[in-house]
Protein backbone atom coordinates (compact mmCIF):
# COMPACT_ATOMS: atom_id res chain seq x y z
CA UNK A 1 0.00 0.00 0.00
CA UNK A 2 1.25 3.43 -0.66
CA UNK A 3 2.26 5.97 1.83
CA UNK A 4 1.64 9.36 0.81
CA UNK A 5 2.84 12.98 2.55
CA UNK A 6 0.63 16.12 2.27
CA UNK A 7 2.67 19.33 3.24
CA UNK A 8 0.89 22.54 4.11
CA UNK A 9 2.71 25.75 4.54
CA UNK A 10 -0.23 27.71 6.42
CA UNK A 11 -0.39 30.69 7.73
CA UNK A 12 -0.95 29.72 11.27
CA UNK A 13 1.62 26.98 11.15
CA UNK A 14 2.61 23.54 9.08
CA UNK A 15 0.99 20.71 8.67
CA UNK A 16 2.42 17.33 7.35
CA UNK A 17 0.42 13.92 7.27
CA UNK A 18 0.63 10.34 5.98
CA UNK A 19 -2.44 8.62 4.25
CA UNK A 20 -2.65 5.31 2.23
CA UNK A 21 -4.54 4.43 -0.98
CA UNK A 22 -7.67 4.07 1.21
CA UNK A 23 -7.36 7.89 2.33
CA UNK A 24 -6.76 6.28 6.19
CA UNK A 25 -4.80 8.73 7.94
CA UNK A 26 -1.27 6.77 9.40
CA UNK A 27 0.82 10.09 10.99
CA UNK A 28 0.11 13.89 11.27
CA UNK A 29 2.86 16.74 12.31
CA UNK A 30 2.75 20.13 12.74
CA UNK A 31 4.84 23.26 13.79
CA UNK A 32 3.07 26.88 14.38
CA UNK A 33 4.44 30.05 12.41
CA UNK A 34 4.72 33.26 14.33
CA UNK A 35 3.48 36.47 12.17
CA UNK A 36 4.41 40.08 11.98
CA UNK A 37 2.55 43.03 11.62
CA UNK A 38 4.93 45.66 10.98
CA UNK A 39 2.45 48.12 10.07
CA UNK A 40 -1.64 47.67 10.37
CA UNK A 41 -2.86 45.73 6.98
CA UNK A 42 0.69 44.90 6.35
CA UNK A 43 1.38 40.81 7.50
CA UNK A 44 4.92 39.23 7.02
CA UNK A 45 6.71 36.27 7.90
CA UNK A 46 10.08 34.27 7.89
CA UNK A 47 10.40 32.28 5.36
CA UNK A 48 13.02 30.30 7.32
CA UNK A 49 10.67 29.37 10.04
CA UNK A 50 9.01 27.84 7.64
CA UNK A 51 12.08 25.64 5.86
CA UNK A 52 12.64 24.31 9.62
CA UNK A 53 9.51 23.76 10.05
CA UNK A 54 8.74 21.44 7.42
CA UNK A 55 12.19 19.75 7.62
CA UNK A 56 11.36 18.95 11.12
CA UNK A 57 7.58 17.40 9.71
CA UNK A 58 8.92 15.54 6.90
CA UNK A 59 11.40 13.81 9.32
CA UNK A 60 8.95 13.10 12.07
CA UNK A 61 7.45 11.45 9.49
CA UNK A 62 9.63 9.27 7.99
CA UNK A 63 8.84 11.12 4.88
CA UNK A 64 12.60 9.41 3.21
CA UNK A 65 10.07 6.12 3.32
CA UNK A 66 7.07 7.27 1.14
CA UNK A 67 6.25 6.96 -2.23
CA UNK A 68 4.77 10.53 -2.78
CA UNK A 69 4.92 14.37 -1.84
CA UNK A 70 2.29 16.29 -2.09
CA UNK A 71 2.68 20.10 -1.70
CA UNK A 72 0.34 22.85 -0.76
CA UNK A 73 0.38 26.03 1.23
CA UNK A 74 -0.74 29.89 1.91
CA UNK A 75 -1.66 31.39 -1.47
CA UNK A 76 -0.03 34.50 -3.46
CA UNK A 77 2.90 35.38 -1.19
CA UNK A 78 5.90 36.58 -2.00
CA UNK A 79 9.38 34.95 -1.18
CA UNK A 80 12.12 36.88 -2.87
CA UNK A 81 15.02 35.38 -3.23
CA UNK A 82 19.06 36.73 -4.37
CA UNK A 83 21.24 34.51 -6.92
CA UNK A 84 21.89 32.15 -4.46
CA UNK A 85 18.61 31.28 -3.47
CA UNK A 86 18.69 33.17 0.31
CA UNK A 87 15.82 35.25 0.82
CA UNK A 88 15.56 39.02 0.64
CA UNK A 89 13.09 40.24 3.03
CA UNK A 90 10.66 39.01 5.13
CA UNK A 91 7.59 37.43 3.14
CA UNK A 92 4.98 39.42 2.30
CA UNK A 93 1.52 37.65 2.73
CA UNK A 94 -1.92 36.92 0.89
CA UNK A 95 -3.71 39.06 3.93
CA UNK A 96 -0.79 41.67 3.41
CA UNK A 97 -2.87 44.89 2.22
CA UNK A 98 -0.33 47.39 1.37
CA UNK A 99 -0.18 46.96 -2.44
CA UNK A 100 -3.39 49.14 -3.40
CA UNK A 101 -1.24 51.67 -5.66
CA UNK A 102 0.47 49.09 -7.65
CA UNK A 103 -2.47 47.12 -8.35
CA UNK A 104 -3.95 50.67 -9.57
CA UNK A 105 -1.09 50.96 -11.38
CA UNK A 106 -1.48 46.90 -13.02
CA UNK A 107 -4.50 48.32 -13.75
CA UNK A 108 -3.93 50.97 -16.25
CA UNK A 109 -1.12 49.56 -17.74
CA UNK A 110 -3.05 45.95 -19.00
CA UNK A 111 -6.15 47.32 -19.20
CA UNK A 112 -8.94 46.50 -16.67
CA UNK A 113 -10.77 44.23 -19.49
CA UNK A 114 -7.54 42.40 -21.13
CA UNK A 115 -6.34 41.78 -17.51
CA UNK A 116 -9.63 40.08 -16.87
CA UNK A 117 -9.60 38.60 -20.20
CA UNK A 118 -6.66 37.09 -19.54
CA UNK A 119 -5.81 36.47 -16.09
CA UNK A 120 -9.93 35.88 -15.08
CA UNK A 121 -9.24 38.44 -12.02
CA UNK A 122 -8.80 41.73 -11.45
CA UNK A 123 -5.34 43.22 -9.83
CA UNK A 124 -5.79 42.89 -5.99
CA UNK A 125 -3.65 44.06 -3.08
CA UNK A 126 -2.98 40.07 -1.81
CA UNK A 127 -2.23 39.08 -4.87
CA UNK A 128 2.15 38.69 -5.46
CA UNK A 129 2.38 40.19 -9.05
CA UNK A 130 1.56 43.61 -6.96
CA UNK A 131 4.14 42.70 -4.17
CA UNK A 132 6.68 42.35 -6.84
CA UNK A 133 5.93 45.74 -7.90
CA UNK A 134 5.60 47.14 -4.56
CA UNK A 135 9.11 45.86 -3.63
CA UNK A 136 10.31 47.70 -6.93
CA UNK A 137 8.60 50.61 -5.91
CA UNK A 138 9.82 50.92 -2.59
CA UNK A 139 12.70 49.10 -1.48
CA UNK A 140 14.88 49.76 -4.66
CA UNK A 141 18.09 48.27 -3.34
CA UNK A 142 16.12 44.62 -2.36
CA UNK A 143 14.40 44.83 -5.73
CA UNK A 144 18.42 45.11 -7.71
CA UNK A 145 19.48 41.92 -5.68
CA UNK A 146 16.18 40.28 -6.82
CA UNK A 147 16.56 37.50 -8.57
CA UNK A 148 13.15 34.43 -8.35
CA UNK A 149 10.28 35.19 -6.80
CA UNK A 150 8.81 32.19 -5.42
CA UNK A 151 4.87 31.21 -3.99
CA UNK A 152 5.65 30.05 -0.04
CA UNK A 153 5.21 26.26 -0.57
CA UNK A 154 7.39 26.54 -3.61
CA UNK A 155 10.41 28.04 -1.65
CA UNK A 156 10.09 25.09 0.65
CA UNK A 157 10.05 22.79 -3.07
CA UNK A 158 13.13 24.65 -3.95
CA UNK A 159 14.82 24.36 -0.61
CA UNK A 160 13.97 20.51 -0.83
CA UNK A 161 14.44 19.47 -3.88
CA UNK A 162 16.21 21.97 -5.32
CA UNK A 163 13.60 22.64 -7.93
CA UNK A 164 11.99 26.04 -8.96
CA UNK A 165 8.17 25.38 -9.93
CA UNK A 166 4.75 26.63 -9.37
CA UNK A 167 1.57 24.36 -9.77
CA UNK A 168 -1.42 26.14 -12.11
CA UNK A 169 -3.58 26.53 -8.83
CA UNK A 170 -1.19 28.57 -7.01
CA UNK A 171 0.66 30.57 -9.90
CA UNK A 172 -3.05 31.56 -10.85
CA UNK A 173 -3.33 33.18 -7.79
CA UNK A 174 -0.18 35.79 -8.72
CA UNK A 175 -1.87 37.57 -11.14
CA UNK A 176 -0.22 37.21 -14.27
CA UNK A 177 -1.01 33.40 -15.42
CA UNK A 178 -3.32 33.11 -18.70
CA UNK A 179 -5.90 31.02 -17.65
CA UNK A 180 -6.47 29.52 -21.19
CA UNK A 181 -2.67 28.87 -21.77
CA UNK A 182 -2.07 27.53 -18.19
CA UNK A 183 1.54 29.30 -18.31
CA UNK A 184 2.64 33.18 -17.79
CA UNK A 185 1.24 35.78 -19.62
CA UNK A 186 3.91 37.81 -21.37
CA UNK A 187 1.42 40.59 -22.47
CA UNK A 188 0.57 41.19 -18.73
CA UNK A 189 4.30 40.90 -17.90
CA UNK A 190 5.38 43.12 -20.46
CA UNK A 191 2.94 45.72 -20.06
CA UNK A 192 3.69 46.07 -15.93
CA UNK A 193 7.61 46.15 -17.24
CA UNK A 194 8.70 42.53 -15.29
CA UNK A 195 10.99 40.01 -16.29
CA UNK A 196 9.60 36.88 -17.01
CA UNK A 197 12.48 35.25 -15.79
CA UNK A 198 11.88 36.24 -12.53
CA UNK A 199 9.18 33.44 -12.01
CA UNK A 200 9.72 29.89 -11.51
CA UNK A 201 8.53 27.66 -14.32
CA UNK A 202 5.08 26.51 -14.40
CA UNK A 203 3.52 22.85 -13.96
CA UNK A 204 0.69 20.84 -13.89
CA UNK A 205 -0.77 19.70 -9.69
CA UNK A 206 -0.09 15.94 -10.25
CA UNK A 207 3.38 16.91 -12.04
CA UNK A 208 6.87 15.37 -10.64
CA UNK A 209 8.71 18.49 -9.53
CA UNK A 210 11.20 17.60 -8.02
CA UNK A 211 12.68 15.14 -5.80
CA UNK A 212 13.06 14.99 -1.73
CA UNK A 213 15.68 12.48 -0.73
CA UNK A 214 14.70 10.41 -4.21
CA UNK A 215 10.30 10.63 -3.55
CA UNK A 216 8.66 12.11 -6.23
CA UNK A 217 6.98 15.79 -4.94
CA UNK A 218 4.34 17.08 -7.21
CA UNK A 219 3.47 20.19 -8.13
CA UNK A 220 0.88 20.58 -5.64
CA UNK A 221 -1.67 23.06 -4.77
CA UNK A 222 -2.70 26.32 -3.46
CA UNK A 223 -4.09 25.82 -0.52
CA UNK A 224 -7.90 26.21 -1.72
CA UNK A 225 -7.09 23.73 -4.82
CA UNK A 226 -5.62 21.06 -2.40
CA UNK A 227 -8.61 21.88 0.33
CA UNK A 228 -10.85 21.20 -3.05
CA UNK A 229 -9.69 17.80 -3.57
CA UNK A 230 -9.50 16.64 0.29
CA UNK A 231 -13.34 16.97 -0.16
CA UNK A 232 -14.33 16.42 -3.55
CA UNK A 233 -14.96 19.59 -4.91
CA UNK A 234 -13.31 18.17 -8.25
CA UNK A 235 -15.98 18.34 -10.70
CA UNK A 236 -18.62 20.85 -11.75
CA UNK A 237 -21.83 20.41 -9.40
CA UNK A 238 -20.22 20.27 -6.07
CA UNK A 239 -20.10 23.27 -4.01
CA UNK A 240 -17.73 23.31 -1.04
CA UNK A 241 -17.34 25.78 1.68
CA UNK A 242 -14.14 26.54 3.59
CA UNK A 243 -14.67 27.54 7.01
CA UNK A 244 -10.72 28.20 8.03
CA UNK A 245 -9.16 31.50 8.70
CA UNK A 246 -9.99 32.94 5.47
CA UNK A 247 -13.85 31.63 4.39
CA UNK A 248 -14.30 29.97 1.01
CA UNK A 249 -16.78 29.38 -1.37
CA UNK A 250 -15.66 26.82 -4.08
CA UNK A 251 -16.90 25.39 -7.64
CA UNK A 252 -15.13 23.61 -10.44
CA UNK A 253 -16.11 24.35 -13.34
CA UNK A 254 -15.54 22.27 -16.93
CA UNK A 255 -14.34 25.47 -18.77
CA UNK A 256 -12.26 28.38 -18.43
CA UNK A 257 -14.94 30.77 -16.60
CA UNK A 258 -15.74 33.87 -17.91
CA UNK A 259 -14.59 36.40 -15.09
CA UNK A 260 -17.87 37.51 -14.16
CA UNK A 261 -17.82 39.16 -10.79
CA UNK A 262 -14.35 40.91 -9.36
CA UNK A 263 -15.00 39.57 -5.97
CA UNK A 264 -14.81 36.28 -7.61
CA UNK A 265 -11.81 34.40 -8.64
CA UNK A 266 -11.27 32.52 -11.52
CA UNK A 267 -8.31 30.14 -11.39
CA UNK A 268 -7.18 27.07 -13.03
CA UNK A 269 -7.78 24.00 -10.50
CA UNK A 270 -5.47 21.24 -9.49
CA UNK A 271 -7.37 18.61 -11.79
CA UNK A 272 -6.87 20.19 -14.92
CA UNK A 273 -9.73 21.96 -15.33
CA UNK A 274 -10.70 25.45 -13.68
CA UNK A 275 -12.88 26.84 -10.39
CA UNK A 276 -14.23 29.98 -8.99
CA UNK A 277 -13.91 30.94 -5.95
CA UNK A 278 -14.95 33.70 -3.68
CA UNK A 279 -12.26 34.52 -0.38
CA UNK A 280 -13.92 36.10 2.60
CA UNK A 281 -10.50 37.19 4.40
CA UNK A 282 -11.91 36.89 8.47
CA UNK A 283 -13.55 33.95 8.98
CA UNK A 284 -12.61 31.58 11.39
CA UNK A 285 -10.18 34.94 11.73
CA UNK A 286 -13.65 37.06 12.80
CA UNK A 287 -14.54 34.03 15.21
CA UNK A 288 -11.29 33.64 16.49
CA UNK A 289 -11.12 37.23 16.92
CA UNK A 290 -14.35 37.25 19.16
CA UNK A 291 -12.90 34.48 21.80
CA UNK A 292 -10.00 36.36 22.52
CA UNK A 293 -11.00 39.65 23.29
CA UNK A 294 -14.76 38.29 24.44
CA UNK A 295 -13.10 35.24 26.16
CA UNK A 296 -9.49 35.19 26.71
CA UNK A 297 -7.07 33.92 24.80
CA UNK A 298 -6.71 30.93 26.35
CA UNK A 299 -10.49 30.10 27.22
CA UNK A 300 -11.42 26.91 25.46
CA UNK A 301 -14.65 27.48 22.85
CA UNK A 302 -17.21 26.08 24.97
CA UNK A 303 -18.27 28.98 27.00
CA UNK A 304 -18.40 31.26 23.05
CA UNK A 305 -20.84 28.57 21.48
CA UNK A 306 -22.75 27.95 24.91
CA UNK A 307 -23.63 31.75 24.88
CA UNK A 308 -24.19 32.27 21.52
CA UNK A 309 -26.47 29.45 21.48
CA UNK A 310 -28.47 30.47 24.25
CA UNK A 311 -29.14 33.65 21.74
CA UNK A 312 -32.09 34.00 19.60
CA UNK A 313 -31.15 33.43 16.26
CA UNK A 314 -31.10 37.29 14.77
CA UNK A 315 -29.06 38.48 18.45
CA UNK A 316 -32.09 40.75 18.88
CA UNK A 317 -31.04 43.39 16.56
CA UNK A 318 -27.50 42.79 16.79
CA UNK A 319 -25.27 42.29 12.87
CA UNK A 320 -21.41 41.84 12.87
CA UNK A 321 -19.38 42.64 9.68
CA UNK A 322 -16.47 40.43 9.33
CA UNK A 323 -14.17 42.86 7.30
CA UNK A 324 -11.45 43.11 9.77
CA UNK A 325 -8.39 42.36 7.57
CA UNK A 326 -10.02 44.51 4.27
CA UNK A 327 -12.14 42.24 1.98
CA UNK A 328 -12.29 40.54 -0.88
CA UNK A 329 -15.57 38.58 -1.03
CA UNK A 330 -18.60 39.65 -1.71
CA UNK A 331 -16.96 42.86 -1.51
CA UNK A 332 -13.44 43.90 -3.16
CA UNK A 333 -11.94 46.17 -0.72
CA UNK A 334 -8.45 46.15 1.10
CA UNK A 335 -9.93 49.33 3.05
CA UNK A 336 -13.18 47.72 4.44
CA UNK A 337 -13.39 47.52 7.83
CA UNK A 338 -15.20 45.24 10.62
CA UNK A 339 -18.65 46.58 12.46
CA UNK A 340 -21.17 45.52 15.26
CA UNK A 341 -24.43 47.47 14.20
CA UNK A 342 -27.59 47.33 16.29
CA UNK A 343 -25.75 47.66 19.72
CA UNK A 344 -28.04 47.98 22.30
CA UNK A 345 -27.87 48.08 26.47
CA UNK A 346 -29.61 44.34 26.60
CA UNK A 347 -27.26 42.77 24.37
CA UNK A 348 -24.69 40.31 26.12
CA UNK A 349 -21.24 39.10 25.67
CA UNK A 350 -23.72 36.02 23.86
CA UNK A 351 -25.21 38.14 21.64
CA UNK A 352 -21.98 39.51 20.28
CA UNK A 353 -20.58 36.01 19.90
CA UNK A 354 -23.66 34.90 18.25
CA UNK A 355 -23.80 38.02 15.99
CA UNK A 356 -19.83 37.17 14.82
CA UNK A 357 -20.52 33.51 13.78
CA UNK A 358 -23.89 34.73 11.93
CA UNK A 359 -22.03 37.52 10.33
CA UNK A 360 -19.61 35.84 8.70
CA UNK A 361 -22.16 33.20 7.52
CA UNK A 362 -24.17 35.90 6.47
CA UNK A 363 -21.26 37.24 4.31
CA UNK A 364 -20.39 33.23 2.70
CA UNK A 365 -23.87 33.23 2.19
CA UNK A 366 -23.58 37.07 -0.11
CA UNK A 367 -20.31 35.46 -1.74
CA UNK A 368 -22.47 31.79 -2.84
CA UNK A 369 -24.93 34.25 -4.23
CA UNK A 370 -21.76 35.43 -6.66
CA UNK A 371 -20.50 32.70 -7.24
CA UNK A 372 -23.68 30.65 -8.21
CA UNK A 373 -25.66 33.73 -9.24
CA UNK A 374 -28.35 32.94 -7.10
CA UNK A 375 -28.79 29.37 -7.37
CA UNK A 376 -29.01 27.58 -4.35
CA UNK A 377 -26.80 24.08 -4.69
CA UNK A 378 -28.29 21.73 -3.91
CA UNK A 379 -25.81 20.59 -0.76
CA UNK A 380 -22.34 21.90 0.28
CA UNK A 381 -19.42 19.88 1.56
CA UNK A 382 -18.16 22.10 4.51
CA UNK A 383 -14.10 21.96 5.95
CA UNK A 384 -12.32 23.87 8.42
CA UNK A 385 -11.48 24.40 11.78
CA UNK A 386 -15.49 25.89 11.89
CA UNK A 387 -16.68 22.15 11.43
CA UNK A 388 -15.80 21.41 15.24
CA UNK A 389 -18.49 23.84 16.13
CA UNK A 390 -22.23 22.13 15.22
CA UNK A 391 -23.66 25.61 16.27
CA UNK A 392 -21.91 27.34 13.69
CA UNK A 393 -22.62 24.23 11.25
CA UNK A 394 -26.54 24.59 12.02
CA UNK A 395 -26.43 28.31 11.61
CA UNK A 396 -24.30 28.19 8.14
CA UNK A 397 -26.98 25.55 6.87
CA UNK A 398 -30.24 27.84 7.84
CA UNK A 399 -28.57 30.87 6.26
CA UNK A 400 -26.94 28.95 2.77
CA UNK A 401 -30.63 27.22 2.84
CA UNK A 402 -29.26 24.12 2.25
CA UNK A 403 -27.77 20.67 3.50
CA UNK A 404 -23.81 21.18 5.20
CA UNK A 405 -21.77 17.78 4.49
CA UNK A 406 -18.56 16.61 6.49
CA UNK A 407 -16.41 14.61 5.53
CA UNK A 408 -14.89 11.24 7.39
CA UNK A 409 -11.50 12.54 7.00
CA UNK A 410 -11.82 16.54 7.45
CA UNK A 411 -7.69 17.41 7.23
CA UNK A 412 -7.68 20.47 5.10
CA UNK A 413 -5.35 21.15 2.10
CA UNK A 414 -2.90 19.21 3.37
CA UNK A 415 -5.06 16.07 2.79
CA UNK A 416 -5.57 17.22 -0.59
CA UNK A 417 -1.95 17.57 -1.22
CA UNK A 418 -1.04 14.13 -0.25
CA UNK A 419 -3.68 12.93 -3.41
CA UNK A 420 -1.71 14.95 -5.20
CA UNK A 421 1.60 13.28 -4.20
CA UNK A 422 -0.77 9.76 -4.68
CA UNK A 423 -0.58 11.32 -8.56
CA UNK A 424 2.94 12.16 -8.95
CA UNK A 425 3.67 8.61 -7.36
CA UNK A 426 1.62 6.54 -10.03
CA UNK A 427 -1.35 5.73 -7.50
CA UNK A 428 -4.21 7.55 -9.44
CA UNK A 429 -3.72 8.98 -12.99
CA UNK A 430 -5.27 12.51 -12.09
CA UNK A 431 -6.72 14.29 -9.33
CA UNK A 432 -10.33 13.61 -9.53
CA UNK A 433 -9.78 9.41 -9.65
CA UNK A 434 -7.58 10.08 -6.75
CA UNK A 435 -10.02 12.54 -4.99
CA UNK A 436 -13.01 9.89 -5.48
CA UNK A 437 -11.44 7.19 -4.20
CA UNK A 438 -10.60 8.55 -0.87
CA UNK A 439 -13.37 10.85 -0.14
CA UNK A 440 -16.21 9.91 1.88
CA UNK A 441 -18.81 12.03 3.47
CA UNK A 442 -19.45 11.28 7.04
CA UNK A 443 -23.00 13.15 8.35
CA UNK A 444 -24.91 15.82 7.20
CA UNK A 445 -26.00 18.96 8.81
CA UNK A 446 -29.65 20.24 7.46
CA UNK A 447 -31.51 23.27 7.60
CA UNK A 448 -33.32 23.09 10.59
CA UNK A 449 -36.36 25.82 9.14
CA UNK A 450 -34.95 28.68 10.62
CA UNK A 451 -34.87 31.54 8.37
CA UNK A 452 -33.11 33.85 8.57
CA UNK A 453 -33.96 35.59 4.86
CA UNK A 454 -34.15 39.38 6.94
CA UNK A 455 -31.02 39.17 8.75
CA UNK A 456 -28.95 38.87 5.51
CA UNK A 457 -30.88 41.49 3.51
CA UNK A 458 -30.07 43.93 6.37
CA UNK A 459 -26.63 42.49 6.75
CA UNK A 460 -26.37 43.21 2.80
CA UNK A 461 -27.40 46.61 3.48
CA UNK A 462 -24.94 47.28 6.34
CA UNK A 463 -21.30 47.47 4.26
CA UNK A 464 -22.29 49.97 1.28
CA UNK A 465 -24.33 52.36 4.00
CA UNK A 466 -20.89 52.59 5.77
CA UNK A 467 -18.67 53.78 3.33
CA UNK A 468 -18.74 57.30 4.17
CA UNK A 469 -17.55 56.50 7.55
CA UNK A 470 -14.82 53.97 6.30
CA UNK A 471 -13.56 56.97 3.90
CA UNK A 472 -13.64 58.71 6.96
CA UNK A 473 -11.17 56.21 8.95
CA UNK A 474 -9.26 54.90 6.25
C1 LIG B 1 -6.97 32.18 -1.24
C2 LIG B 1 -6.44 32.89 -0.05
C3 LIG B 1 -6.31 32.17 1.23
C4 LIG B 1 -4.87 31.98 1.51
C5 LIG B 1 -4.59 31.62 2.97
O1 LIG B 1 -7.14 33.02 -2.33
O2 LIG B 1 -6.09 34.02 -0.09
O3 LIG B 1 -6.97 30.97 1.25
O4 LIG B 1 -4.35 31.05 0.62
O5 LIG B 1 -4.79 30.39 3.33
Amino acid sequence: MARLIGLDVGTSGTKALMIDETGAVIATSSRPHTLQIPQPAWAEQNPEEWLQAAIECLEELGADKADGIGLTGQMHGSVFLDENGDSIRPALLWCDQRTADQCKAIEEAVGPEELRRITGNPALTGFQLPKILWLRDNEPENFARLHRVLLPKDYIRMKLTGEEAADVSDASGVGCLDLATRDWSPEVLAAVNVDTALLPRVVESGDIAGLYKGVPVAGGGGDQAAAAVGTGAVSPGIVSVSLGTSGVVFEACADAPKTQHDAIHSFCHATGGWHRMGVMLSCGGSVRWARDILYGENAGWEAMNEEAAAVPPGCDGLTFLPHLTGERCPYVDPEARGAFAGLASYHTRGHMARSVIEGVCFGLAESLDLLTGGRRPTVVRVTGGGVSSPLWIQILADVLECPCEMLETDEGPAFGAAILGGVAAGVWPSAQPGSEAVVRVKSTVRPSGQSYRKEVDRHRSLYPSLLRWRDEIS
